[in-house]
């Protein structure tokens, strides 16, 4: 039957990458289905933030090819850039941006929309819709970005991106500094976009509170260790391979999970 294709989100081959004389990604190759929850997991340094900023042509690549929607990152930047919304690492967010969360998340749209329009009853609705849904205080949407609290910050940078509509989700460590509690509740969450014809690409840290809702992982540390779904991820060998002998291993129902020793704070 037509129609039934299934599609791939990203795919990239033997993709290179350097800072100068450091080879930072080598020989990388995976495809994301379409559409899927895939968890990018590695040590510090591995080369997550490296291969998202490639996917997102925000940094350029040596060797290799990325298609995202089967579209050449490099020959369809900007068609590529509006398919994805992104969540950047937080370090890497300017901070002090001097407006109220809610206009964080309006301006966004409103960016998308061009110059010279005003927000429609509608751009407001979706972006109380979009604060709603990653549980975001009711009495944070009107404090100035700068005086949330580091898991609400990250919060408003969710429905950021979400407010786009995007059709591919990358979140770069987006639960840095998010309670447990609100972790389960935001990739719940998450994981309900995935129904709405929605991937999800999400650099992690800590796999755990996150595994059910995951279909596949990249476990990355340069190159390529592993990837397919969380049980086929997730052995003592590839996680050793990756995390070296700091990492303990707990099996649990069938599944290995991995506690890590050099995760973030
Ligand atoms: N702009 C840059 N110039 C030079 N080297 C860089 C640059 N950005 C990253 N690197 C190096 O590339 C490697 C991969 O960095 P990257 O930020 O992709 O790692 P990561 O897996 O995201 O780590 P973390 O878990 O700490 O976020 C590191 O060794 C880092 O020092
Ligand atoms: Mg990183």
């Amino acid at each position: 039957m037509p129609g039934l294709r299934s599609e791939t989100a990203v795919d990239v081959r033997n993709l290179y990458v350097s800072y100068g004389d450091y080879l930072a990604l080598e020989n990388i190759s995976f495809s994301v289905p379409h559409p899927s929850v895939t968890a990018i997991m590695g040590p510090n340094g591995a080369g997550k933030t490296t291969l998202v900023r490639a996917i997102l042509r925000l940094i350029d690549f040596d060797e290799g090819e990325i298609k995202v929607f089967g579209l050449d990152v490099r020959e369809n930047e900007s068609e590529v850039r509006n398919l994805i919304g992104y969540v950047p690492q937080r370090e890497r967010v300017r901070e002090h941006i001097p407006v109220r969360a809610k206009d964080v998340v309006l301006l966004a749209k409103m960016v998308r929309l061009g110059p010279l329009s005003l927000p429609t009853k509608r751009d407001i609705e979706e972006v109380k819709s979009a604060l709603k849904s990653v549980l975001l205080p009711r009495e944070a949407w009107n404090k100035k970005f700068s005086d949330l609290s580091g898991g609400q910050k990250q919060k408003v940078l969710i429905a950021r991106a979400i407010v786009l509509k995007p059709k591919l989700l990358i979140l770069d460590e987006p639960f840095s500094g998010v309670d447990t509690v609100s972790q389960r509740e935001i990739m719940g969450f998450l994981s309900k976009l995935k129904d709405k014809g929605i991937s999800i690409i999400i650099v992690t840290h800590d796999i755990n509170p996150i595994v059910e809702h995951i279909d596949n992982i990249l476990l990355l540390n340069r190159r390529k260790i592993a990837f397919g779904t969380p049980q086929e991820v997730l052995t003592k060998e590839n996680l050793s391979k990756a995390y070296g002998i700091s990492v303990k291993v707990i099996v649990h129902g069938g599944a290995c999970y991995a506690i890590i020793g050099d995760r973030h704070a």
